[in-house]
């Protein structure tokens, strides 16, 4: 009788753990347990991460006095990064908007060159710049983004050199207008009197190479009618590299519905941005708040459609529970518990992003009888005291050019020379 009765109770009980783990009442240790298991054999690429800002900011680049083992003021280290089972990140190259019309290309060729040197001198990760090669390392893939198109200063040749020192994705503005793009946000006035609508004919042509080139186009910060243009232009599929869900949290920042249904149709990517402001509107942002964005997002665009970009070392607040880049098995783990399986969580962690950049290297395949873009921008589109117009140099009348020992005879070889070989002239008066 008592054995009878015992065994009612605990299947009454059992039925009812179940519930209460259903419910996720019961703290349920196994699905970190799960989380961590597909996280090793799915290991994360993550689409945004400004550790090489903060490498400037703190140490001015200097990588002497920092051991990215173990350095604990950033959210980025190599032990957080295993921990956090991260097989591939992509490293921002970004330079602040006040160096537009100023130092913007050294600038951004510094902080290239600070991320190659973080993911060549380090044995744990490995410099990548192909899909192939993020798939199949076993090392952390590092893959190189320029945050911000002010940094190829409207020049199509210095975004085919970028592309050459490894720059592989990058995103059209940062917070501010390019001559050619326009950004989420006003706080800046550059390039603010212009309506482009979006992308004006120099934009198509950045558009155009980029997807010559197999350069992932990213539409975060961009604003939504640039966002739109490059979706209709592109013929390759694009991403937002670390951008939310607007209905979720009304941030100019996140992605709403109508682009999300155009992004799906261009096969592209939304990679979910942690920072708190942008997906925690009121209230406080813990792991829940980032699933909202996860579970929304997959409604309107698609598992398929959906990554991780979580922005650390970019912004100031994260979630609690979210704080750097070891806690991303704790998002999977309550994904599992929303009901996530597995083939959405293998595509949301690494499958799609490496789908898409394989479609973008496709792409450029097909492009390959395309010859390079000479479109240039119109002088007056992007005219500002730091940009050189070619034309006759203008001789000062007084100071030492125009001495009388060697002003004469320079003037007259100017005057020569440009008659000859009009642009070499502009040498003479670096
Ligand atoms: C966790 O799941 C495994 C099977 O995957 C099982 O053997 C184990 O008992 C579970 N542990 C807990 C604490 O529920
Ligand atoms: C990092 O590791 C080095 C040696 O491996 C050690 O000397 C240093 O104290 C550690 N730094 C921190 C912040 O743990
Ligand atoms: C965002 O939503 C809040 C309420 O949720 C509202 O007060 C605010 O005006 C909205 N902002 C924008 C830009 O729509
Ligand atoms: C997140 O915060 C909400 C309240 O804002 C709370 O209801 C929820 O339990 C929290 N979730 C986690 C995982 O901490
Ligand atoms: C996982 O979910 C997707 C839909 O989101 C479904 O197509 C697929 O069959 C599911 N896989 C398993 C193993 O349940
Ligand atoms: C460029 O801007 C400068 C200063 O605003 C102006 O003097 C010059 O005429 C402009 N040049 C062109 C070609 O628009
Ligand atoms: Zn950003």
């Amino acid at each position: 009788m008592f054995s009878l009765k015992g065994s009612g109770i605990c299947q009454y009980l059992g039925t009812f753990y179940i519930l209460l783990l259903l419910c996720g009442v019961v703290p349920a240790s196994n699905l970190s347990t799960r989380a961590l298991e597909l996280m090793s054999k799915y290991p994360l690429i993550d689409g945004h991460n400004d550790l090489a800002l903060r490498l400037r900011i703190m140490f001015n680049n200097k990588l002497d006095q920092f051991n990215f083992y173990n350095y604990s003021k950033t959210a980025t280290n190599i032990n957080k990064l295993k921990a956090g089972h991260v097989g591939g990140q992509i490293f921002a190259a970004y330079v602040m908007c006040t160096a537009q019309e100023m130092d913007a290309v050294r600038l951004t060729l510094e902080q290239i060159d600070v991320i190659r040197r973080i993911c060549t001198e380090y044995t744990d990760l490995e410099l990548a710049t192909t899909a192939k090669e993020m798939r199949n390392t076993k090392k952390i893939a590092c893959l190189i983004s320029i945050e911000g198109g002010h940094a190829i200063d409207s020049s199509l040749p210095a975004l085919r050199m970028f592309y050459l020192l490894g720059v592989r994705s990058m995103s059209l503005t940062h917070n501010c207008n390019t001559p050619w793009a326009e950004s989420s946000s006003d706080i800046y006035s550059y390039y603010k009197k212009r309506n482009i609508n979006g992308l004006t004919d120099f934009g198509k042509a950045v558009v155009d190479e980029m997807n010559r080139l197999g350069m992932l186009i990213d539409l975060s910060h961009t604003s939504w009618g640039t966002a739109r243009a490059v979706l209709q232009r592109s013929k390759a599929p694009v991403i937002f590299s670390h951008s939310s869900s607007y209905t979720i949290c009304n941030h100019s920042r996140n992605v709403p519905d109508d682009l999300l249904v155009m992004l799906k149709k261009n096969g592209g990517l939304i990679m979910v941005n942690f920072h708190s402001g942008f997906i925690a509107c009121e209230g406080i942002a813990n792991i829940s708040t980032v699933a909202n964005h996860l579970d929304y997002l997959k409604q309107i665009a698609g598992y398929e459609h959906l990554g991780i970009g979580g922005d650390y070392d970019g912004a100031n607040g994260f979630p609690q529970g979210l704080e750097d880049v070891s806690k991303y098995p704790a998002l999977i783990g309550e994904l599992l518990w929303r009901g996530w399986n597995e083939t959405e969580l293998a595509s949301v962690l690494r499958l799609n992003f490496l789908r898409v950049f394989e479609n973008v290297e496709k792409v450029r395949d097909e492009l390959s009888d395309t010859r390079p873009s000479e479109v240039q921008i119109p002088f007056i589109e992007a005219n500002n005291s730091c940009r050189m117009e070619l034309k006759p140099p203008v001789i000062p009348k007084t100071g030492n050019v125009y001495s009388v020992s060697g002003g004469f005879p320079l003037l007259f070889m100017s005057a020569l020379c440009w008659t000859i070989v009009p642009f070499q002239c502009l040498l003479l008066y670096c």
